[in-house]
């Protein structure tokens, strides 16, 4: 079967970056976005624009913006629609229940503090996780055109539902922004020299605050619940002993990623059992999917 065609709304940096990385791939890209300035460097790209979207239709609009970004826009009743938002429950919420299983939620594992057109890079997918959601109603022949999508990019796909996704970047993104956040914050409290010391460690730790303060505001409230969470387990490390809490972090940091690779049948429940797993698709076979799961031992 010919791969779909592929439409993205929103062409600032993960939508401008998608579309760029599948015109370089030689697949027909159509794309829209409500400023002209990002309209017109994704068509310089080799992307058409219109109001007229099929195939795989990728919202890639801020979250806020996620729930009307098709208003004003014809779509094809037979598109698959998926997003690349950073929270899931909420826009499966708002989109599963206009779209049904035509609505499969995504979220590349990629992306830089930049944001606008002007932060487009083509290889940004290249060899990022990209969560893919699985919820009981989801149509999996959907599933695996927007997957076919990702791979085609160079990411390598996690079957999740949206609430382990939710409780997963809690943990290793949402929280970030914020412990980065929070450590900028003191350090300029700490005043002039010691902003003036700054140097990798702390340059590392607070690269994410750089980010545009509405983008990041938008994550963490919109998944404030598994966010708290995960901020509370940081400040229970917090109150460990100094030694054992950097032996702690030291042992996770530094762990073997060893890889086995797996086939797995085209089936709800196998790939989310790869997923939980802590493994990846890579490849799409007939009847199997290809991919790896951590190595034991
Ligand atoms: N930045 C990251 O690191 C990152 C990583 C993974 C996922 N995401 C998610 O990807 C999505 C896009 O983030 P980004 O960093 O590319 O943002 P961005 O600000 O770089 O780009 C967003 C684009 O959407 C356009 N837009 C806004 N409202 C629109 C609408 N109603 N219709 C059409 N276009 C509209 C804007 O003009 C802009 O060009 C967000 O949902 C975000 O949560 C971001």
């Amino acid at each position: 079967m010919p791969a779909p065609p592929v439409a993205v709304v929103g062409l600032g940096q993960l939508g401008g970056s998608l579309a760029a990385a599948l015109v370089a791939g030689g697949r027909q890209v159509a794309g829209w976005d409500v400023d002209p300035a990002a309209r017109a460097a994704a068509a310089a790209r080799g992307v058409s624009i219109t109001r007229e979207l099929g195939g795989v239709v990728v919202l890639a609009v801020p979250l806020p913006a996620m729930a009307g970004a098709l208003e004003g826009l014809t779509v094809d009743p037979d598109a698959t629609i998926t997003d690349l938002g950073s929270v899931k429950a909420p826009v499966l919420g708002a989109l599963g229940a206009t779209y049904g299983g035509r609505f499969v939620g995504g979220h590349p594992m990629c992306g830089t503090e930049r944001s606008g057109h002007g932060a487009t890079d083509p290889a940004l997918f290249a060899g990022a996780r990209w969560a893919l959601c699985l919820e009981p109603g989801t149509e999996l022949p959907r599933w695996l055109r927007v997957a076919e999508v990702a791979l085609a990019v160079g990411a390598e796909v996690v079957p999740v539902t949206a609430a382990e996704h939710d409780d997963a970047v809690a943990a290793v993104s949402h929280v970030s922004h914020l412990l980065a956040a929070a450590l900028a914050a003191a350090a300029g409290e700490a005043g002039p020299t010691a902003l003036a010391l700054a140097a990798g460690s702390f340059r590392d730790g607070t690269r994410v605050a750089g980010s545009d303060p509405a983008f990041v505001t938008a994550m963490v409230e919109g998944n404030a619940g598994p966010t708290a969470a995960a901020l509370d387990r940081v400040r229970a490390q917090l109150g460990r002993p100094w030694p054992e809490l950097v032996a702690a972090g030291h042992a996770v940091a530094t762990r073997p990623v060893a890889r086995e690779t797996v086939r797995v049948p085209v089936d709800r429940a196998a790939l989310l059992a790869l997923g939980r797993q802590g493994g990846a698709v890579t490849r799409r076979l007939a009847a199997f999917v290809e991919g790896w799961v951590p190595a034991r031992g």
